[in-house]
């Protein structure tokens, strides 16, 4: 039979769509089986992630040339068909040269921005393990998309760091925080130039013909596509052993200038944060710690990535800031290990992570949770548009809103009032080992918090997350603590 390739809905970024090299023999694409879906239904991002699979593991094994940006290489995904599929979708943006499901050569598409669409080159039923491999090449920093851009060219190399897309410019994938898996990274590049991602490094900095060096890095707890990072430059790295016995990686671009003393004076406290932290949410849920401090042309926010979080210069302004470092250690818990099923639940996330930025001031005597409630209250008047933002459900271009964070940590510190200390801390242990490398909701954290405290918790929920104005202080709750 004659292979027809497919070309439609070409758009964007991408190239028109290819087909594996010429000269196999390929069957026509599977008659059984149905379309995996485009997205999964996220309420904010419908068309984020893809149904019809699960991935286990990604396998990335690029190359990258820090003088043009161009990056090429190959990524497996190791997943299992959740039902019979004629063809199924990966999320991803750059230029796609092939594609394999199982050995075989599959015809594939773009459709969107990044949606990249592959026939089942046999028929694939329910419950059977795919192995896809895809090879690419690309120059991450040419795209131009509506969305977040998550791929930073700077002056030494490159940053691979952003939520809520991020993977879909560097590897192909089930982008959404849904389907987690673990993952291998490796990347080639000039021997000189460092390279830092997630988790430990199963082997040492292999060198390689041309005057070049493979560095690999292995994530061996399931986590969130958006956790995965890459950082490519010049970077002292610095390793040590955590109280847990665990290895803690650091990292500090050498292009701070006067920020790196204040940049390495807060990285430096990661072990101490991640062990009182553990002490308050629960045993820390990742195999490795650390901390990158990105570099001066690089990012203007930090972000959880898992076991290691990425700094962008900003924070090191003012001096040594402790309380990001809180902040994006306290996602290991709240974001990664117990990630949002939907993105509107991005309270999860940030809420918590402020709060524990209101507990470390409380631990450190600089403030209590609720002098920083009070203080947080009084500094957005009544009228100030940031009470008109809902927690709870900010929108989609509002879900790093500063209500999110700060309305968002004063939403807990209401729940502690109401439930009391022994019961909110219970709450917090609780739902970090419950929900441990998996999803929630609000509505079950909500169910938890009233199973714990035996209370019926309607209201603190509804007034703090999901009205908008800001809410009276009742005398009960604004003094009590
Ligand atoms: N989750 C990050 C944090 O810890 C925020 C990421 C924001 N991203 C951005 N492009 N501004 O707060
Ligand atoms: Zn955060």
């Amino acid at each position: 039979a004659a292979l027809t390739v497919t070309t439609a809905g070409t758009v964007g970024t991408g190239a028109p769509g290819h087909t594996a090299p010429p000269g196999h023999g390929r069957p026509s694409p599977s008659a059984t089986g149905t379309p995996g879906s485009a997205g999964l239904g996220d309420s904010y991002f419908p068309d984020y992630g893809n149904g019809g699979y699960d991935v286990d593991h990604y396998d990335v094994r690029l190359r990258y040339e820090p003088a043009t940006d161009r990056l090429s290489g190959t990524t497996t995904v190791l997943a299992k068909a959740t039902q019979a599929l004629s063809r199924f979708n990966l999320d991803f943006l750059l230029d796609v040269e092939s594609v394999r499901v199982n050995g075989w050569p599959a015809t594939f598409h773009r459709e969107g921005v990044h949606e990249l669409v592959v026939d089942a080159p046999r028929p694939i039923t329910a419950g059977q393990q795919l192995t896809v491999v895809v090879k690419y090449a690309g120059v991450p920093s040419q795209v131009t998309t509506p969305g977040w851009t998550s791929w930073k060219r700077t002056a030494d190399g490159a940053l691979a760091v952003n939520e809520p897309e991020s993977a879909w410019w560097w590897f192909p994938s089930n982008d959404h925080p849904k389907d987690k898996a673990t993952w291998d990274i490796s990347v080639s590049v000039p021997t000189g130039v460092e390279v830092i991602s997630n988790g430990l490094q199963p082997r040492a900095p292999l060198p390689e013909a041309g005057n070049r060096t493979r560095w690999s890095w292995r994530s061996t707890r399931p986590g969130a596509t958006y956790q995965a990072f890459l950082a490519i430059g010049q970077y002292d790295i610095v390793t040590d052993t955590a109280p847990n016995g665990q290895p803690v990686v650091n990292a500090y671009s050498t292009t701070l200038g006067e920020r790196e003393p204040a940049a390495r004076a807060s990285i430096e406290r990661t072990a101490e944060i991640v062990d009182w932290e553990s002490g308050i949410f629960g045993p820390y849920p990742f195999e490795a710690q650390g901390g990158v401090a990105g570099p001066i042309d690089g990012i203007g926010f930090a972000l959880e990535t898992q076991t290691r979080p990425v700094f962008g210069p900003s924070f090191w302004r003012r001096g040594a800031n402790p309380y990001v470092v809180v902040h994006e250690n306290a996602h290991q818990w709240f974001g990664d290990s117990v990630s949002v099923a939907d993105w509107s639940a991005i309270w999860l996330n940030e809420g918590f992570a402020s709060y524990a930025e209101w507990l470390w001031s409380e631990e450190q005597g600089e403030g209590t949770a609720q002098e920083l409630f009070d203080f947080t209250y009084a500094g957005y008047p009544a009228d100030d548009p940031f009470w008109q933002v809902l927690p709870g459900n900010p929108g989609a271009d509002r879900v790093f809103d500063d209500a999110v964070y700060d309305r968002g940590a004063m939403a807990l510190h209401q729940l502690r009032l109401a439930v009391g200390d022994d019961a909110f801390f219970r709450i917090l242990r609780e739902w970090t080992a419950g929900h441990r490398y998996g999803n929630g909701t609000i509505a079950q954290f909500q169910a938890l918090a009233e199973r714990l405290s035996g209370q019926d918790l309607d209201a603190v929920f509804t007034t703090w997350l999901f009205t908008a104005g800001r809410p009276e202080l009742s005398t009960a709750t604004a003094r009590m603590a």
